[in-house]
């Protein structure tokens, strides 16, 4: 660092381009100049292998991702061991485009950052094992991730937003509110009892066979749904937002997946078609179900926002609630979201879409949030284990539920 100070003397406002060029020889990137701080993040939870470089003030230097989207569709859902094998195939050549792409040279990363949990044990294994190898011949320090955590703070990462805030994760494999009251201070103010709301959507959009419609074919079941919703009319079903009387922050999705299901079974008969065929009133269901998904989720996540006001655990007047997750990206759902935070005053955040589903930009961006703050950085890496089940904080679902919040009715005209 002492060297570098008196590099910068020589040149009095210097051109960029000469700095850089001069920067080269010594072998630095050009980024990197101030900057202490740069932490390699690795992904392998569930069916996405990725990597990333991301220095303290939040530039992605470098990132890389295989998605194995295309074959879980295939079979239908996501096996196990053939997620680990893609892993395995790819993390080394994803690990090292992230880094070539950065510019970084290995040795001046201050720490690797990986998810340990929670995820598909098989997937985490992958991910761990490569990284505690990369550690140990680097000799720099290893971060362990939570992957919840990394999804709820990447919101820091691209908007000025300060604890304490709510934050919503939605996804295949995610359903939680919790309160975020710092880099490693969560309060689990409610989660799934069953399954996520997109596992529901792609169950769904798999029993409507939307992979056999000519402009669904290549799309996730919840963009599917979302898509044909469109055109559809969700007058047309009556179906009723789960747990309407549990007056908690707790969601369920296969109660409404069996009512579907019920619904598709009776049109195919009134409809004479076969199971696997598509259904004239596709549009139609699909249109009930996004929109009794999105009420289930709104009302929620509006008692959860009114439990934190009424303790004095979120701003009165300046709130932020956080939306994440793949099914974060329906604009049907976020647009109900919105009536919600307009009712509460609150601000409603979303991470753009490619970092609001598995990324490894996520992963390193927590690694330098735990550096910044000085938690859970180790220099010994003996005995660190993947956890596949792992709750996110301190969870008060119980509290929550006994303070038995009533919500008002907000109109839903979406
Ligand atoms: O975050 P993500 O990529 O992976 C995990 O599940 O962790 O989320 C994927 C999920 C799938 O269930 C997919 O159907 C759903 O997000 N999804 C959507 C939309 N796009 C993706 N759900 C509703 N509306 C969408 N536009
Ligand atoms: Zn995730």
């Amino acid at each position: 660092m002492l060297i570098l100070n008196k590099t910068v003397q020589v040149f009095f406002k210097p051109s960029k381009r000469k700095v850089d060029g001069f920067l080269r020889s010594f072998n630095f990137h050009p980024g990197t100049l101030f900057l202490h701080k740069i932490v390699l993040g690795i992904e392998t939870s569930c069916d996405d292998t990725a990597a990333a470089v991301v220095d303290e003030t939040g530039n992605v230097l470098g990132e890389a991702i295989h998605s194995q989207t295309e074959v879980h569709l295939k079979t239908g859902g996501i096996i196990p061991p053939v997620a680990q094998q893609l892993h395995r195939e790819n993390i080394q050549r994803i690990v090292q485009e992230a880094l070539c792409a950065s510019g970084i040279c290995p040795s001046e990363l201050s720490a690797i950052a990986t998810t340990i949990k929670p995820g598909l044990a098989l997937s985490l294994g992958v991910g761990l094992s490569f990284s505690l190898q990369l550690v140990d011949q680097l000799k720099k320090p290893f971060i362990p991730i939570h992957h919840m955590e990394a999804h709820a703070l990447t919101i820091r990462l691209t908007n000025k937003v300060e604890f304490p805030f709510l934050v919503l994760l939605i996804s295949g494999g995610h359903c939680l509110l919790a309160l975020v009251r710092g880099v490693s201070d969560f309060l689990l103010l409610g989660k799934s009892l069953d399954i996520a709301p997109g596992d529901m959507l792609d169950k769904v959009a798999r029993r409507l066979s939307l992979i056999k419609h000519p402009e669904c074919s290549t799309m996730s079941g919840g963009k599917a749904i979302e898509h044909l919703a469109k055109q559809g009319n969700r007058f047309h079903f009556d179906m009723n937002p789960p747990m309407q009387r549990a007056k908690n922050c707790d969601f369920s999705f296969t109660g409404l997946q069996h009512v579907i299901d019920k619904i598709i079974m009776q049109k195919e008969k009134e409809e004479g078609i076969e199971k696997g065929q598509i259904l004239s009133s596709a549009a139609d269901i699909a249109a009930a179900v996004q929109h009794t998904t999105a009420c289930h989720i709104a009302k929620r996540t509006h008692r959860a926002i009114l439990f934190c006001k009424q303790r004095d655990l979120l701003s009165q007047s300046n709130a932020v609630l956080v939306v994440s997750g793949g099914v974060a990206s329906n604009l049907y759902i976020r647009r109900a979201l919105e009536i919600v935070t307009n009712a509460t005053q609150c601000t409603l955040l979303c991470p753009p879409p490619r970092l609001c589903t598995d990324n490894g930009i996520m992963i390193a961006w927590n690694g330098i949030e735990r550096l910044r703050a000085g938690l859970g950085i180790l220099d010994n890496i003996e005995g660190i284990r993947y956890e596949p089940k792992c709750p996110l904080g301190v969870d008060i679902s119980k509290e929550v539920a006994e303070a038995a919040i009533k919500v008002p009715r907000l109109k839903m005209k979406i």
